[in-house]
């Protein structure tokens, strides 16, 4: 170890303790093994600060360049992979700051003039969150893109839409689709509406009454691309909650990819046979020969789980704290990193998987035709005919009960026998009884009918261009 004072954080405190941390303490306490990926987030705060200092006078335009030469130094051994990481130096900011120090002297103790390392890890931690937020947005874009493709390859394919996992009433395999791309459209959203909290700048609440130094805030919000400063120093240092509305976003996002997913793995089954997925994201069994498993799939869907449990255990972490700042927010960190990567490689992936899958449209036309998926059609059919909705519902009802006990399809039922169940039936039934007809009578905005499709996958692109 070097002779460096701050080399040890007993030392690194001050005076007043009398005896070191045992290294049991030091470990429990210590977060730099994780909090190291803050990194470029510090230096970028770090620098808006100096500049800041140096610009209302309280230090010297030396100190600043020598600030600047310095964390340029540690940013070039930092990304070199040379940076010497120190537990005993407890997290990031200490590790840079004594380094700054050894680098330049005393500049480096000067930089953190009005600040604390309450009011700098919050900001740190927006400023990653922040630019992490648009990088989401990047790949939920591209997954919607790659959802907004197949869909408007599959608008006329057919398959059977199910409530209570029963066949319900048939829908195009694109609007299917498109309802995910509703989905991941919220989430968007979500994210872009958290992001307006995230990126407002601690930075001046110091430890948690704010200082008496003549702190320009504005101006190093501005520097940092902020939008605001936050306007309460105890509220600044304290909550927590722009990464707990970030993880629920998340949450959520994962959610619909876990419900996509179950589908996906359904649609793969042999039983449904409806998708293959492209052997790449699949898996094969040391066993059985002849498996090909939905790997990512099944995975994603097992994934959800961990984020859901980030967030609750972001929620739980905050709920028992007073004000201001306590230790325990530096929990924060490991289940807000974990979440961001695992919803990253997960949108990453998804987006290549559904370019990859195969759709077998007849294999979903055929169980469309297999649970009278048309009886809906027919009751509107007859109360068309004027007959009220509810006396049609039951006119249908015992159409259905004769065509299971024939073992065929409404569709397949003599005309001669459908009349029997209403005179008012004609010829023209039949187009109403046939899957693409149903389809097709579905044209209003949010239908399932293909011309609706294309419009929704128009609509779509022209949004995710904008
Ligand atoms: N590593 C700490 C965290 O992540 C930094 C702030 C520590 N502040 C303090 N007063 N101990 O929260």
């Amino acid at each position: 170890m070097s002779s460096n004072q701050l080399d040890k954080k007993s030392e690194a405190w001050s005076a007043l303790f009398s005896e070191p941390m045992s290294e049991l303490v030091q470990r429990y306490t210590a977060s730099v093994f994780f909090d190291q990926r803050l990194w470029r987030a510090d230096i970028a705060g770090s620098l808006a600060h100096a500049e800041m200092l140096a610009a209302q006078g309280l230090i010297s335009a030396d100190d600043h360049a020598a600030i600047r030469r310095g964390m340029a130094q540690i940013t070039e051994d930092i990304e070199a992979g040379r940076f010497d990481w120190k537990l005993a130096l407890e997290d990031v900011h200490l590790n840079i700051e004594a380094r700054l120090t050894q680098l330049v002297g005393d500049a480096g103790k000067r930089l953190h003039t009005g600040r604390s390392r309450n009011d700098q890890v919050a900001t740190d931690v927006r400023l990653w969150l922040r630019d992490e937020i648009d990088a989401i947005g990047t790949l939920l874009a591209a997954l919607q893109t790659a959802l907004v493709d197949l869909a408007e390859q599959q608008a006329e394919t057919i398959l059977p839409g199910f409530t209570h996992l029963q066949v319900a009433q048939p829908v195009s395999f694109g609007h299917h689709l498109l309802a995910y791309v509703e989905m991941f459209s919220r989430d968007a959203e979500r994210f872009a509406d958290a992001r307006k909290r995230v990126n407002r700048l601690p930075l001046g609440a110091a430890a948690l009454a704010g200082t008496s130094y003549p702190l320009d805030r504005e101006r190093v919000a501005k520097t940092l691309g902020m939008d605001g400063v936050c306007q309460n120093s105890l509220d600044a240092v304290s909550d927590r909650d722009f990464a707990i509305e970030f993880t629920s976003a998340a949450t959520l996002t994962m959610v619909h990819i876990s419900r996509f997913s179950e589908e996906l793995i359904l649609w793969m089954s042999q039983n449904f046979g409806f998708i293959d997925i492209a052997d790449r994201f699949c898996t094969g069994s040391s066993i059985m020969p002849q498996k090909k498993n939905p790997d990512v799939p099944e995975l994603a869907r097992g994934k959800t789980g961990r984020v859901v449990g980030h967030l609750m255990g972001l929620v739980t972490l905050m709920k028992g704290q007073p004000l201001a700042y306590n230790k325990d927010n530096q929990e924060d960190k490991e289940p807000l990193f974990d979440t961001v990567d695992t919803l990253k490689d997960t949108l990453r992936i998804f987006a290549e998987m559904v370019g990859g899958i195969t759709v077998k449209p007849e294999a979903m036309e055929r169980a469309a035709l297999k649970g009278y998926a048309t009886a809906t059609d027919l009751a509107d059919y007859l109360v068309k005919k004027g007959l009220p909705f509810r006396d049609a519902h039951e006119v249908v009802a015992h159409a259905v009960k004769q065509a299971i006990a024939d073992g065929r399809d409404l569709a397949e039922l003599p005309l001669a026998t459908l009349q029997g169940f209403h005179p008012s039936i004609g010829e023209d039934v039949f187009e109403v009884l046939s899957l693409r007809g149903s389809l097709n009578a579905r044209a209003l905005t949010g239908g399932t009918a293909p011309a609706q499709v294309r419009a929704q996958v128009a609509r779509h692109r022209a949004r995710l261009a904008g």
